[in-house]
């Protein structure tokens, strides 16, 4: 299977100027050292401001690094009058070809619920957006030995958008989802599980994933949480781990390419 190795800019850069350059760099690096790059998929998910300077420096470029909004509207409607938010049709219409649902961080912000996550995918599959679904525990959790249930309960929502995918949309779930594992522990903290529990971690998601449709055997399972180049080639050597979310790493050229090259 070929990797994943997906930049989650967050809120950052904070100006267009470094927006630019981190672009300009990821496709000069990309150019001079990864057209070769056959086995990794590379993605980019800036805010939703910058997305589209992003696109047009990758489209300059036809680069084949490929483009991830941070977040999608969970509201039916397309357009109207909903102040703040960007819907999946916009975001199609944008050339954005993925979109991060359900990070930490806007569990921990916004509340986000499974409900809240459903129709986010749901309205994803509608355009034909793919997801990457972020899943993970906290360090309560984590110590208390609770990681399988929690994990359990976040996968539900999969459960759920299969069972609401239309049967025109059959074929979308195996083609257009990613989870990724990201205990919230990791993120930004600079402490990482070892390789064998995440390995251990993403084959229970494996199994969960199989018990709702054996179709979702090939849906690759990453890792995010503190993810260096320092770290990337233990992570890159699991057959479980099939790429990274990166977070901090990911906002310079150099050491996001180098963990790429890790996945190649
Ligand atoms: O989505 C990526 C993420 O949450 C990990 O962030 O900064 O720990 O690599 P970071």
């Amino acid at each position: 299977m070929k990797s994943w190795v997906i930049g989650n800019w967050k809120l950052n850069p904070t100006s267009l100027e470094q927006v630019q350059h981190l672009v300009t760099d990821l496709v000069e690096g990309v150019d001079a050292q990864t057209r070769s790059m056959d086995n990794c998929h590379l993605m980019l998910a800036p805010s939703f401001l910058h997305l589209s300077p992003v696109q047009q420096a990758l489209n300059a470029n036809s680069s084949t690094l490929k483009l991830a909004a941070q977040d999608v509207s969970a509201l039916s409607a397309e357009s109207g009058a909903y102040t703040g938010d960007v819907s999946a049709k916009q975001l199609k219409d944008m050339g954005v070809q993925w979109v991060i649902v359900g990070h930490s961080e806007r569990r921990q912000y916004y509340k986000e619920s499974n409900a809240v996550l459903l129709k986010k995918l749901l309205n994803s599959a509608e355009q034909g957006l793919g997801v990457i679904l972020c899943i993970g525990e906290s360090e309560s959790d984590f110590e208390a030995g609770h990681t399988e249930q929690v994990l359990d309960e976040q996968l539900q929502v999969i459960a759920d958008f299969l069972q609401q995918l239309k049967p025109e949309q059959a074929g979308y779930a195996e083609q257009n989802l990613i989870i990724a594992y990201e205990p919230v522990w990791a993120i930004g903290t600079g402490k990482v599980p070892s390789v064998e529990q995440v390995t251990q971690i993403h084959r229970f998601i494996r199994q969960q994933l199989h018990s709702f449709d054996n179709k979702l055997d090939t849906t690759p399972v990453i890792y995010g949480g503190s993810v260096k180049p320092e770290n990337a080639a233990d992570f890159a050597a699991s057959d479980q781990i099939n790429g990274v979310l990166v977070g901090g790493a990911a906002l310079q050229a150099d050491s996001f390419l180098a963990i790429a090259k890790c996945f190649n």
